[in-house]
C-alpha cells in the first residue's frame, strides 16, 4: 500500500519529472550519488519544498492543498547534524510542541527517553553536556514527540562512529516495528541501505533511475546503478 507518492514532480532544475512511492509501514532508503537531489525530495515529502510541476500525494491527498502544520506533525524529520537549541534536555524534546504553540507533558517527555534508551538522563540536563550519540537519539525522540506516521531521515548516522552507528540503526529498526511508522532514510553508505531497507529509491542528477524492493541495487542490469555499487565516479 503507498503511502506518498511522486506524480511528475520537477524542482528547479534540481528534480526532474520523478514519478515513484513509498510504501506503508516500509523502511525505504534513499541512495544515489552526493548532489542526486535527495535531500530536495525529502524536504518536498513535508511541505519545505514545492515542486515547480506535478504533485505529491500522503494517503491519496495533494499536500499543496494540505494545512503545513498538521502535515509537519504527521510527518517527522530528523537531519544528520541533529540540530540542538541550547538550553535543557527537555526545552530540546519540547520543540516540536513549541513550534505550534504547546507544552510537551514532562512524564511523556520521560517516556520519549526511554523509548531511545535514554532513561536515566533527566530532562534539566543542559544539552552541550551530551555526547554525540546521545544527541543524535535525543533528535529521534523529538521526531516522535507528535507521533508521526512518516519519519524522515537525513544522513542521520554520518558524524557518528561505527558502534554508535549501529547503535541508531538498531533504535530506528526497533521503532519502526512498535510504531509501524513508515520510514524514509536518505545514507551514502550503502551497505548501511543494504542492512535497513524494505525498499530503495535510486537517484542520479535529479532522476529516479530505479525504485522498489531493495534487492535491485545488487541486481540491477542499470549501467549506472552498477558503476555506484562498485564505488566508480558516475
Ligand atoms: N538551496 C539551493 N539552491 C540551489 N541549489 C540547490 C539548493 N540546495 C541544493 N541545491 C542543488 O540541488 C542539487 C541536489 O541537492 P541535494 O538535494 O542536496 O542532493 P543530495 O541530498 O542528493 O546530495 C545539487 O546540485 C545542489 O547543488
Ligand atoms: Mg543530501
Amino acid at each position: 500500500m503507498s503511502i506518498i507518492e511522486f506524480k511528475n514532480v520537477s524542482h528547479n532544475g534540481i528534480l526532474h519529472n520523478i514519478t515513484g512511492h513509498f510504501s506503508e509501514g516500509r523502511i525505504t532508503t534513499f541512495v544515489g550519488p552526493s548532489g542526486a537531489g535527495k535531500t530536495t525530495c525529502l524536504k518536498h515529502i513535508n511541505g519545505l519544498l514545492s515542486p515547480d510541476s506535478g504533485d505529491i500525494f500522503f494517503r491519496g491527498e495533494n499536500i499543496a492543498g494540505m494545512d503545513m502544520i498538521e502535515l509537519r506533525k504527521r510527518i517527522g524529520m530528523a537531519f544528520q547534524s541533529a540540530p540542538m537549541i541550547g538550553g535543557t534536555v527537555y526545552d530540546n524534546l519540547n520543540l516540536p510542541k513549541a513550534i505550534f504553540g504547546e507544552a510537551l507533558d514532562e512524564k511523556r517527555a520521560v517516556e520519549l527517553l526511554d523509548r531511545v534508551d535514554l532513561g536515566g538522563i533527566p530532562l534539566d540536563k543542559n544539552i552541550k553536556s551530551l555526547s554525540g550519540g546521545e544527541k543524535s537519539r535525543i533528535s529521534i525522540a523529538r521526531t516522535l514527540v507528535n507521533q508521526p506516521e512518516v519519519l524522515l531521515l537525513d544522513e542521520i548516522t554520518a558524524s557518528l562512529d561505527y558502534r554508535m552507528v549501529k547503535e541508531v540503526e538498531r533504535l530506528i529498526l526497533r521503532l519502526q516495528r512498535e510504531y509501524n511508522v513508515t520510514v524514509i532514510w536518505i545514507t551514502h553508505d550503502l551497505d548501511q541501505a543494504r542492512r535497513v531497507s524494505d525498499d530503495m529509491w535510486f537517484l542520479r542528477n535529479g532522476e529516479l533511475i530505479e525504485f522498489g524492493d531493495a534487492s535491485f541495487i545488487d541486481h540491477s542490469d542499470n549501467p549506472l546503478i552498477k558503476k555506484f555499487v562498485e564505488g566508480e565516479e558516475l
